[in-house]
């Protein structure tokens, strides 16, 4: 039995296309687990606010929809494997030498597919609003803040990411079925995949992604 709110490590990795429900999950898989958040996505878009060498290389494919190469990821998270108290990966793996650098450096004890249609994605894609300060996750039309434009937790603004533009939208998406999905076979080979239906309400999918994490897959 994994439980790593007992204080068991557990290294879980968030797999599903843009807007799934990765990031939505994953604050709300954190609440009550002390597990480090690895979420790619939102440590490119922290180095190219920071307009670091590597946030400049990035945001020519972030703008475009199309993934970063595996060298500068696949680095840049290396760097951050230095805790010992399991991860939560958001948005990584995406590609199968992802999947393979990770694998070489620890061991997944589950890997969880929200899985959402391309319409949605883009319905709700089109509608999401980020804090700028703490980073939650809003969105206009199922999540709206108390006050508009103001996050709940911080007071921090809310800003729509650049790429939630419904043409970037839709080649995210093919990026993610033309590079990412061939992980769902992988991972399903090797008895670590659940897969979970992201159309439901957010409680419903988080209660799938518990009860797989209480469970096991193996
Ligand atoms: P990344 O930031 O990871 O974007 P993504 O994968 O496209 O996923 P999103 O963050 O858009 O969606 P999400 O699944 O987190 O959904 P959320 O919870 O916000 O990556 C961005 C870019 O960085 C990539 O395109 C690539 O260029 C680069 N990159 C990142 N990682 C990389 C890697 N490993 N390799 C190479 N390049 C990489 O929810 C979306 C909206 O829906 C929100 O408004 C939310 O409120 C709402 N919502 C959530 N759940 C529900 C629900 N159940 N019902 C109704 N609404 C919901
Ligand atoms: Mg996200
Ligand atoms: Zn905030």
């Amino acid at each position: 039995m994994l439980a790593p709110s007992d204080g068991e490590k557990c290294n879980v990795v968030l797999l599903g296309g843009p807007g799934a429900g990765k990031g939505t999950q994953a604050e709300k898989l954190l609440e009550d687990r002390r597990m480090q958040h690895l979420a790619t996505g939102d440590i490119l878009r922290d180095e190219v606010d920071k307009g670091t060498e590597l946030g400049l290389k990035a945001k020519k494919y972030m703008d475009k929809g199309e993934l970063v190469p595996d060298d500068l990821v696949v680095d840049m998270v290396q760097k951050r494997l230095t805790d010992q108290k399991g991860y939560l990966f958001d948005g990584f793996p995406r590609t199968m030498d992802q999947a393979k650098a990770l694998g070489r450096v620890l061991d997944l004890d589950l890997v969880a597919y929200i899985k959402i249609s391309k319409s949605e994605a883009v319905r709700r894609l089109s509608s999401r609003r980020v804090c700028r300060d703490c980073g939650r996750i809003y969105n206009t039309i199922f999540k709206s803040p108390e006050r508009e434009g103001v996050c709940d937790e911080c007071s921090g603004n809310l800003y729509q990411r650049d790429d939630d533009k419904p043409e970037v939208i839709r080649d995210r998406f093919a990026t993610f079925l033309d590079e990412t999905a061939p992980l769902i076979d992988f991972y399903r080979e090797r008895g670590l995949l659940e897969e979970i239906d992201g159309e439901q309400q957010p409680e419903e999918v988080q209660a799938e992604i518990e009860s797989a994490l209480h469970q096991g897959t193996g």
